[in-house]
């Protein structure tokens, strides 16, 4: 486990820079959907788990008297303050720990959120009891993250990319998997929305950190594709640019 989180910061600390530079539509749709999932809502104490440049804890921001973002990679907080300073949101946190050793009291938040940060979890059903400890009974979770498709042979494609760019990818869970474990840790889901994640493939290589064999690698794979699975992840050809969807899903819940 520790040697898994080491290696979880080593990357993002060394990509953190790259990460933060471009947004991908994948990331700006699954954005929209937490806002939209947060209308309205005003809450005291909010949590951003694995908050990387502050993606959603600055849009936590507006709906929280406090927030705090929690990341292991401390480049990556860096830049969250950095960006929270400029926006002149002076109520964010970051924080640097473990989202599987939370450094918070039982109950201290009333809203937790975590976007992309379950499929680097060494073990996501502890991650989230951790999000469910620190909820109030009541509050909301928010999760957003990649998910495997149901097809055995597209789940293990989409895994095996992603290692090949990321070694800190753990694994995607399927839907099924992710909505029984938060039911298991007491969250009713509330809404979900499947986020359309458009991805670019040069520019999901170099926000990811992918090393010039793994580019080489992946170019390859993604041209000799076959059809069934160039039609689950729509990948298609655009002005010599590989483009595709990853399956994404972000589901807001109450901790009974
Ligand atoms: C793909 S980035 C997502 C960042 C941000 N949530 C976003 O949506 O842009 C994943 C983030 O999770 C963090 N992370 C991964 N495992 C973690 C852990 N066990 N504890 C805390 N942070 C973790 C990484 O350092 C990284 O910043």
């Amino acid at each position: 486990m520790q040697h898994h989180l080491d290696s979880v910061r080593r990357r993002f600390d060394a990509q953190a820079g790259a990460y933060a530079a471009t947004t991908p539509q994948a990331i700006r749709s699954s954005v929209h959907a937490v806002g939209q999932f947060l209308a309205g809502r005003r809450v005291a104490r909010a949590l951003d788990v694995g908050a990387g440049p502050g993606t959603v804890a600055l849009l936590l921001a507006f709906h929280a008297e406090a927030v705090a973002a929690l990341d292991v990679s401390a480049a990556m907080l860096d830049i969250c303050r950095e960006r929270a300073h400029d926006q002149g949101l002076a109520n964010v946190g970051p924080i640097q720990g473990d989202s599987l050793n939370l450094p918070f009291p039982a109950g201290a938040f009333d809203l937790v959120a975590s976007q992309l940060m379950l499929h680097h979890s060494a073990d996501p059903t502890h991650a989230l009891a951790e999000m469910a400890r620190v909820c109030i009974a009541g509050g909301t979770l928010i999760i957003s993250d990649m998910i495997s498709p149901p097809d055995p042979a597209a789940a293990q494609l989409l895994n095996r990319f992603e290692l090949i760019r990321d070694p800190s990818h753990t694994r995607a869970l399927a839907r099924s998997e992710l909505t029984k474990m938060l039911e298991e840790r007491g969250f009713q889901i509330e809404e979900l929305q499947e986020a359309r994640a458009r991805l670019e493939l040069e520019d999901w290589l170099h926000r990811g950190g992918a090393d010039p064999a793994a580019r080489v690698h992946l170019r390859e794979e993604f041209a000799r594709l076959p059809d069934s699975l160039r039609r689950t992840f729509n990948v298609e050809l655009i002005d010599g640019v590989t483009h595709f969807n990853w399956p994404m899903l972000v589901l807001r819940t109450v901790m009974s």
